[in-house]
């Protein structure tokens, strides 16, 4: 018997994060047993990969080496982690994957397309996620909330940079209608996660 592999995915405070919680609380309720994940991280490993990544000190970091720390973690959760879960019939909810690297290295980044493309090959051993969500926000929206309430303008630079995350999204969106679902993320947190559950349905 195989799982379920479910992705998140969304620019930055769009409520991945928040829609993980409340779609795992609602398929746990189902009695399916849910593994929450989060990229990078997970194992050993990709924890340790996961703190390079986010150490302000590492600031001198090219897309390069960034690309390839994102699929060194990645590829030890899948094997190590994603894989025997699926193998034992557990729905897999995953906070990030490799749409996620294509989003930011190849759309904010400009990292070549398909060498991004190639990387999650490698990065995912090939896993593919059964379906994926990813919550769309205008990044202005994305920011407030991230903010919540605090006064700082978003910089033009961060902004131009999310509307290429983001459109980087719906192009996956577009070329693989079936796995990949826009879910409209504004609006009450149980809105989106009736929106979310409904994309999911018939998965389950
Ligand atoms: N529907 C909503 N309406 C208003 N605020 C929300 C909503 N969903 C989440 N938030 C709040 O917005 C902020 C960002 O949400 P969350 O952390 O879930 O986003 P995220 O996509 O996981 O962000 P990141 O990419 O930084 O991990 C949090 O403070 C959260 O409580
Ligand atoms: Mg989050």
């Amino acid at each position: 018997m195989r799982g379920v592999f479910i992705t998140l995915e969304g620019a930055d405070g769009c409520g991945k994060s928040t829609q993980a919680s409340l779609i795992a609380d609602a398929l746990e309720a189902s009695g399916r047993e849910v593994v929450r994940l989060r990229e990078p991280g997970g194992t050993p490993i990709s924890e340790k990969v996961r703190a390079l990544l986010l150490d302000p000190a590492n600031d001198e970091m090219v897309p390069e080496c960034e690309l390839m720390l994102y699929e060194a973690s990645r590829a030890q959760l899948t094997r190590q982690v994603i894989e025997p879960a699926l193998a034992r019939g557990a729905v897999v909810l995953c906070d990030r994957y490799y749409d996620s690297t294509y989003a930011y290295q190849a759309g904010g980044r400009a990292l070549d397309d398909a060498l991004v493309r190639r990387a999650n090959l490698l990065g995912s051993c090939g896993v593919v996620p059964d379906r994926t969500l990813v919550f769309d926000l205008e990044p202005a929206v994305a920011y407030a909330r991230a903010t919540a309430g605090g006064a700082d303008r978003m910089e033009a630079e961060g902004l131009a940079f999310q509307e290429r995350v983001r459109d980087a999204y719906l192009r996956l969106a577009a070329e693989e209608p079936s796995r990949v679902r826009v879910i409209d993320a504004s609006g009450e947190r149980d809105e989106v996660a009736a929106r979310a559950l409904a994309a999911l349905e018939g998965l389950l």
